[in-house]
């Protein structure tokens, strides 16, 4: 195949720089949020855009999250309801997406919406992230920047290995703090909606909120199969959740005090059994266990607590173990 020469650019002033040309030119360059790398174009060229699905062999059916440096430019963007607004303050920058109806005349390329009438848009935390919106100056498109369905890349080294020859550069942060994607968070009237649990905890959301409806996880689910739980950020090697211990031949992939320290196809996400560490390490120790393994086999994963971010760790979970 024959793409584009996919460069990397350091996280100096002139890589930025650099990140900026090729953007306002229409390409495609990954940079590191706080959760994960995304792979952005400008989000107001609709031709930009059509190369993000075309890289990452995304359905057009899938809409994407829109990135901007502050709060006042997403409130330009989508019309939120006050809850909206609340959940802004508390949480912007970071790892909080929020869908509201789009703005009439916000010049945000269709495409972006996949038809929808609501438009996700994110203010995100990372330094550098900030400060490549801030060079280019205006909205950047942005999904994870894996191939469609695979698992989400949190170094530079994890978009190449995926996107090399199909994107114009990579703004190399090295690793992402957070290492889960953002939540993501609609509304019913004024009532917030989960879309995906993520960085932000729903724990965190109730308390500045109030309630938050759970019922509303979409993502990624075809419109006429309301709650069926589709394939996505999936490794070559089946997933075997809650497991007690590996049988042989599995692979392991531990959490908290583990007897399997040390074998040579095991991983622990977090030894002291810290769900913030479990979850910078998640998708990282997914790709190594499924190197090891080539692709094929069995991880088996260790329980992970159902609070906090445990709840997003375990949605990814069951999501790259669900029937391709
Ligand atoms: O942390 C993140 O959110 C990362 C970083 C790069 O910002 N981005 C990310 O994008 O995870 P992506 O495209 O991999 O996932 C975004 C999800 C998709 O599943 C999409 O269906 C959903 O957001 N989404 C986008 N626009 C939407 C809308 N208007 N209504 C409902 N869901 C929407
Ligand atoms: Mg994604």
């Amino acid at each position: 195949m024959s793409g584009p020469n996919t460069i990397r650019l350091g996280p100096t002033e002139r890589g930025i720089r650099a990140g900026v040309a090729l953007l306002r030119r229409g390409g495609l360059v990954a940079f590191p949020t706080e959760t994960v790398y995304g792979l952005g174009a400008d989000a107001r060229d609709e031709r930009a855009v059509a190369g993000i699905y075309r890289a990452k062999g995304r359905p057009s059916r899938n809409p994407l999250i829109v990135h901007v440096a502050d709060a006042e430019a997403a409130f330009a963007l989508i019309d939120l309801p006050e809850k909206g607004r609340a959940a802004a303050a508390a949480f912007w920058p970071g790892p909080l997406t929020l869908v509201a109806p789009v703005r009439e005349g916000a010049g945000i390329a269709a495409i972006c919406r996949a038809g929808a009438p609501t438009l996700a848009v994110r203010v995100p935390a990372a330094p550098l992230a900030l400060d490549l919106l801030r060079a280019f100056g205006g909205p950047l498109a942005a999904p994870s920047a894996n191939l469609s369905g695979q698992v989400s890349p949190t170094s530079a080294d994890h978009v190449m290995e995926e996107l090399t020859g199909r994107i114009d550069g990579v703004l190399d942060g090295g690793e992402c703090a957070v290492g889960l994607e953002s939540t993501i968070l609609g509304f019913e009237d004024d009532m917030p909606v989960l879309l995906r649990p993520g960085g932000v905890t729903v724990e965190a959301l109730e308390a500045v909120l109030g309630p938050v409806r759970a019922l509303g996880i979409v993502e990624d689910v075809a419109p006429n199969a309301p709650g069926q739980m589709t394939s996505h950020y999936a490794p070559g090697a089946a997933l075997r959740l809650a497991a007690v211990e590996p049988r042989l031949g599995e692979a392991w992939l531990g959490f908290g005090a583990d007897p399997q320290r040390g074998s040579a196809l095991s991983l622990n996400l977090s030894p002291e059994g810290s769900l913030e560490v479990a979850a910078a390490n998640l998708f990282a120790h997914l790709r190594t266990l499924d190197t090891l393994l080539d692709g094929k086999g069995t991880i088996a994963v260790a329980p992970i607590p159902a609070e906090g971010l445990g709840h997003a760790i375990n949605d990814r979970l069951a999501r790259a173990a669900a029937p391709r």
